[in-house]
């Protein structure tokens, strides 16, 4: 967001007598008149009067001529305090905040309403404190009763966490402030809690943000770990100021789709550890089941045999993850074809459909084309795109490819296949689960060593994958693999069918 001031509008540093000013509750830009949107981060009536005395509007005369404290400097090396991170013994967990919480730090989960926060933190709370740690649960949300019988359906009954039913952030932080410093506490949810320093009502973003900053407050002073919930709105930010965002030292999203049991946490700000890790979950009647091996899940529906299937193999983090990605190509009925895309990026589609239409003579104007990523995930790599390539193609010319292939690899505008990072872990990965050949940049051979023995496939432009793809779709092409067979009888994209009929 824009806080560069650009707006004439904006108050900058100083306003001569008044001290009453309009501060946008989104993102915090003051003005000195009302408007209805806020010129800084585009959202609408997040603007209230806030008194501003002593805090940027008072004349320089009035302030205290204080003389400053003097502080010691110190080195970048030196003792750091004991044991800074704190593990919550779930792997996937720790592998996205980056080993586990960090003493004093604050992380902020979000996520849709019902995709499993609570049942997380749950588990996560109980690990630590079956483990002997201090740890603090309070439900701003539900009643006591009804934590207990979810930890009861978890079988964490036993462990002994703290538990309360409060909303008021004066009471918690007296409350928590007795004792020994918890190690861990976890606010569910954080538009729910509410502080007496400000008058508006609770969930309103001047509570959020000033409840945040009390416990973030409390957090740096004691050492104890903060997890603050948050709801998601409908467009995917988390409701509340986006400065609850800023405040904190790391916001993670739980993610998922609502028909599948597949949950996926991801870093999306991270202080203290890396962005690109996911932790991957399923939902199962006994709760939040970690998922040590995602591709299994992933390729653990796979539709064998249909066209328009390709099974990428793809590098989430650190680690390697196979997923199938899904195309339909049809007949438009539409003046502008349709082009939708789940979990992936738009604009790599389109970009690849370019380059098959300009370099490979694949002329897709006359069709939709819809793309997904099976199981949920989100790919950020353009490693996918020679994956997505095969699928769309396959789909178009109705040739299922082989079933045990995996693709990777960069496309470049000029068609050329390009090398990425990473080429024997995925290599590995899919020798693991039992894959026979890969397709991949041919300059990538070079780096290729430990494959477990897959039949490699160099592919230096995406012109001779097409031809290949192609020959397999025609009547008398040259198909060579005894799995035909069973590709034939099934060559309907029967989940497309359905959806798009
Ligand atoms: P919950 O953790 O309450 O979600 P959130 O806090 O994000 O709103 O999870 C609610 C959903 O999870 C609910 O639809 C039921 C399901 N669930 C299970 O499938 N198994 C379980 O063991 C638990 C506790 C919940
Ligand atoms: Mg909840």
């Amino acid at each position: 967001m824009d806080d560069g001031g650009t707006s004439g509008k904006r108050l900058t540093f100083f306003m001569a007598k008044s001290t009453l000013s309009f501060v946008c509750q989104n993102c915090g830009a003051a003005y000195n008149r009302w408007q209805g949107k806020c010129d800084s981060c585009g959202e609408w009536n997040t603007l209230a009067e806030e008194d501003t005395t002593g805090a940027t509007s008072m004349p320089v005369s009035v302030r205290s001529r204080r003389k400053g404290r003097t502080f010691a400097l110190e080195s970048l090396t030196g003792k750091s305090n004991d044991a800074p991170r704190l593990p919550s013994g779930m792997t996937e967990l720790d592998r996205v905040t980056g080993g586990g919480f960090v003493r004093g730090s604050v992380l902020l989960v979000g996520g849709d309403p019902g995709i499993g926060k609570s049942t997380l933190l749950t588990q996560a709370t109980s690990m630590l404190a079956r483990a002997g740690h201090r740890a603090v649960y309070i439900s701003g949300e539900e009643a006591v009763a009804q934590v207990r019988l979810r930890a009861e359906r978890l079988g964490l009954a036993d462990a002994p966490v703290q538990l309360a039913a409060e909303t008021s952030v004066e009471d918690i932080v007296s409350t928590l402030s007795e004792g020994a410093v918890p190690r861990l506490i976890v606010i569910d949810s954080i538009q729910t809690m509410w502080t007496d320093t400000v008058e508006s009502a609770p969930g309103t973003v001047t509570q959020v943000r000033a409840s945040a900053q009390a416990l973030i407050r409390f957090a740096k002073k004691t050492g104890a770990a903060i997890i603050l919930v948050g709801h998601v709105t409908k467009d995917g930010q988390i409701a509340g100021p986006r400065v609850v965002e800023h405040m904190v030292d790391a916001v993670l999203s739980f993610e998922g789709e609502g028909s599948q049991h597949f949950r996926i946490l991801r870093a999306m700000k991270n202080r203290f550890g890396p962005t690109d890790e996911i932790g991957v979950f399923e939902m199962t009647g006994l709760g939040l089941r970690e998922v040590s091996n995602p591709s299994e899940l992933f390729l653990s529906e796979r539709d064998l045999g249909s066209p328009g299937t390709a099974v990428f193999a793809g590098i989430e983090g650190t680690r390697p993850v196979l997923v199938e990605l899904q195309a339909l190509v049809a007949p438009t009925t539409l003046g502008t074809p349709r082009r939708a895309v789940v979990g992936w990026d738009p604009s790599r589609l389109s970009m690849v459909l370019a380059v098959l239409e300009a370099h490979c003579g694949v002329k897709l104007s006359g069709y939709d084309v819809y793309l997904n990523v099976a199981g949920g995930l989100r790919i950020q790599e353009p490693a996918a795109d020679l994956a997505a390539a095969a699928a769309l193609v396959s789909s178009l010319v109705n040739a299922p490819l082989p079933t045990d292939a995996v693709y990777f690899g960069e496309i470049s505008l000029s068609g050329a296949v390009r090398p990425v990072a990473q080429t024997s872990a995925r290599l590995k990965e899919a020798a693991k689960l039992g894959f026979g050949r890969a397709v991949l940049p041919e300059s990538a051979r070079g780096e290729v060593g430990g494959d477990g023995g897959l039949a490699l496939n160099s592919i230096g432009g995406l012109t001779s994958l097409v031809a290949e793809i192609a020959a397999r779709g025609s009547p008398r092409g040259n198909r060579d693999t005894s799995r035909e067979g069973a590709a034939e009888k099934n060559a309907t994209p029967a989940r497309f069918r359905r959806e798009n009929s």
